[in-house]
């Protein structure tokens, strides 16, 4: 194992737990100050630039399901290091190409100071764009979960929207979620981190017989 060189020391962004960085911009819904947010759910995220394909099919895509973010307390804010008139002129081709009026913010960012904040800026082949970056910000200004995406690849709505379901759900139930769980099946009791505590548990099953009421 000689040949093993250093790891680069680790990359100090932003991580589960942390509260999110406050910030003031300018976006497509007038001004956007993240602590008016605080009592609701947010899921802010970036996207590489306006007017490039994954990130309309995107836009086109949680424009269609933002009642469902509503539904569930929760606001969508999207950024990109695009200017407000960018930004303005692609949600009205979205509009007048696809049928779909998007609601929700899209901050400007073109001084990088929030995408740098969120760890959002690509490396140095891209270091001008932010990535494909989510963040699952609570009520209380937490973030409690972060997803990053190439640039070729664009996000699952229905896979952010289970997310949310899921963090609310073991949140209401101080319970766990297992894999694959959708909203409405049981839950995993939070009686411990080892298996045997979950699979030998007085109920037999480690299970929630009643289904999650959330
Ligand atoms: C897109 O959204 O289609 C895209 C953006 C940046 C790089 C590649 C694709």
């Amino acid at each position: 194992m000689d040949d093993v060189q250093p790891v680069e020391p680790f990359h100090t962004g932003l991580r589960i737990g942390d509260v999110a960085p406050s910030f003031t911009a300018r976006s497509t819904c007038g001004p956007v100050d993240l602590q008016d947010y605080r009592g609701k759910w947010v899921v802010f995220f970036s996207h590489p630039a306006d007017f490039t394909p994954v990130c309309t099919s995107e836009f086109v895509a949680l424009a269609k399901r933002e009642a469902d973010f509503a539904q569930r307390d929760c606001a969508l804010i999207g950024l990109s290091v695009d200017s407000l008139m960018s930004h303005l002129a692609w949600l009205r081709l979205i509009r007048d190409r696809f049928g779909v009026e998007v609601r929700f913010p899209l901050v400007e960012d073109p001084t990088m100071v929030i995408g740098e904040a969120y760890g959002m800026i690509g490396n140095e082949d891209s270091d001008s764009a932010t990535v494909r970056s989510t963040y699952f910000i609570d009520p209380d200004g937490v973030i409690r979960a972060i997803s990053t995406y190439p640039a070729n690849v664009g996000r699952s709505i229905p896979e952010m929207l289970r997310l949310l379901d899921a963090l609310q759900a073991a949140d209401a139930r101080d319970a766990l979620v297992p894999a694959d769980w959708q909203k409405g099946q049981p839950l995993l009791k939070q009686v411990g981190t080892d298996i045997d505590d979950v699979f030998q548990s007085p109920d037999a099953s480690g299970w929630f017989t009643a289904e999650d009421p959330a």
